[in-house]
């Protein structure tokens, strides 16, 4: 069977900005500025996604598009001893997916809560087993939508669902803009205090954020580059960073303005979505309406995200043990909701912990932090060490001059920056 393409440049795009904004942007990236010093944050995150991660992102892309299959038996396309490290992205990848679909069944039951008028508190939530219920759900519309396959599922998914998402951040952007705390809080999000750039742990913060809000590492955008046909990898990868971080900033815009006017913390950290805004929601005018808003916004950015990392094992069924979509689908969102379920249990009653932290807590530790950093190693060292660089060349076209930076910052900056991130993640984790 010849392999499915994006319909077209903009399905294609449209895919990737899915895959790159999500719960990392909406609710992650606002919570880690306020945790790292407001606008100071900036700096290091800029340059952590345009010097690092839209690299990777073109070099995934390129793979992709030369070797025309998923992540396994493109690294084994680099060489047979390879794809071990194709195996291994493919499991980071789905042990991230495992969790981040409970986040996204939590993300679903606010929606559905504020769209019935409900109230209920967050450790009430997570007392009950209806954290399960969103769970098996979520994980269902996950599945539907991959198993419909590129275009029918992935591609039209995106084509409805950004447009909407972009209505429904201006709309919170208006209302925010227009509290009395607006200003308080845009200054404290965007002005930038320098001091707090000689802390290092604001600097790997950044990187850290960079790669998972672009989905770079994880092995989703070589296998969104196999669909590709003759799009420019440089341009592409522009404006899905550019979009990524603008959703993002926005993001922080909307949300900093309520945490000033009423009077949250703005370092809540985790608590900040699903325990302060709804908190907030119900007791303003139009709260239900705003809540639906913002839950259902965050619901569109992770279902696109989940289910593009569905697609990596997914693809990596059906090019590499030749199974067909259906089943291949089917198989592989049974084994993340198997592997899924102690970190959904671990937010309930049952309190399924590990020294006292959630799983759900380790796993994003282990795997959403580390195992993201040394997937990131792996193909930067794997690809810019041993794929012919003519091959890379050809696919991200450009001047000799750009191609020679772009090999300097695959095979020296990023394995550098990536293993001293490491080094500081491992000596002081958290
Ligand atoms: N890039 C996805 C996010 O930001 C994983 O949530």
């Amino acid at each position: 069977m010849p392999r499915e393409k994006w319909s077209s440049t903009i399905g294609f795009i449209l895919a990737s900005i899915g895959s790159a904004v999500g719960i990392g942007n909406i609710w992650r990236f606002p919570y880690i500025v306020g945790e790292n010093g407001g606008g100071a944050f900036l700096i290091p995150y800029l340059i952590a996604i345009f010097l690092f991660g839209m690299p990777l992102m073109m070099l995934e892309f390129a793979i992709g598009r030369h070797f025309q299959t998923s992540v396994v038996p493109a690294f084994s396309s680099i060489g047979k001893r390879f794809r071990i490290a194709g195996f291994f992205i493919v499991f980071v990848m789905g042990i991230i997916l495992s969790y981040y679909i409970v986040i996204t069944s939590w993300v679903l039951a606010y929606s559905f809560f504020f769209i019935s008028g409900m109230s209920m508190p967050f450790s009430e939530f997570t007392a009950s087993y209806s954290p399960l219920v969103f769970f098996l759900i979520s994980g269902g519309i996950v599945f539907l939508v991959v198993r419909a396959g590129v275009r029918q599922g992935i591609e039209k998914l995106s084509k409805y669902l950004i447009p909407v998402l972009l209505v429904m951040l201006l709309m919170l952007l208006v209302y925010s803009i227009s509290l009395p705390g607006a200003v308080q809080g845009i200054r404290f999000y965007l002005t930038p205090d320098f001091e707090r750039l000689s802390d290092p742990f604001v600097w790997t913060a950044a990187f850290g954020q960079a790669f998972f809000s672009l989905s770079v590492g994880f092995g989703i955008l070589l296998t969104y580059g196999s669909y590709m046909r003759n799009e420019n990898i440089a341009k592409s990868a522009g404006i899905i960073t550019v979009s990524d971080m603008l959703i993002a900033i926005l993001a922080g815009i909307v949300i900093f303005p309520i945490v000033f006017s009423f009077g949250l913390d703005p370092a809540a950290g985790v608590q900040l979505a699903f325990v302060a805004l709804p908190q907030v929601f119900q007791e303003i005018s139009f709260g239900f309406f705003l809540g639906t808003v913002f839950f259902l916004l965050l619901f569109f950015a992770a279902l696109t995200s989940a289910v593009s990392m569905l697609e990596v094992p997914v693809s990596t069924l059906i090019d590499h043990y030749g199974f067909e979509r259906k089943k291949a689908a089917s198989l592989a969102s049974m084994i993340i909701i198997l592997i899924g379920l102690p970190s959904a249990l671990s937010y309930t009653a049952l309190e399924l912990e590990l020294f006292g932290t959630p799983l759900l807590d380790i796993k994003d530790y282990a795997f959403g932090t580390i195992g993201l950093i040394i997937a990131g190693l792996v193909l930067s060292i794997t690809a810019g060490w041993f794929l012919d660089k003519n091959i890379i060349f050809r696919e991200i076209g450009g001047s000799r001059k750009m191609q020679g930076l772009f090999m300097l910052i695959i095979k020296f900056f990023i394995p550098v920056i990536l293993f001293i991130n490491l080094a500081v993640r491992l000596i002081q984790p958290g």
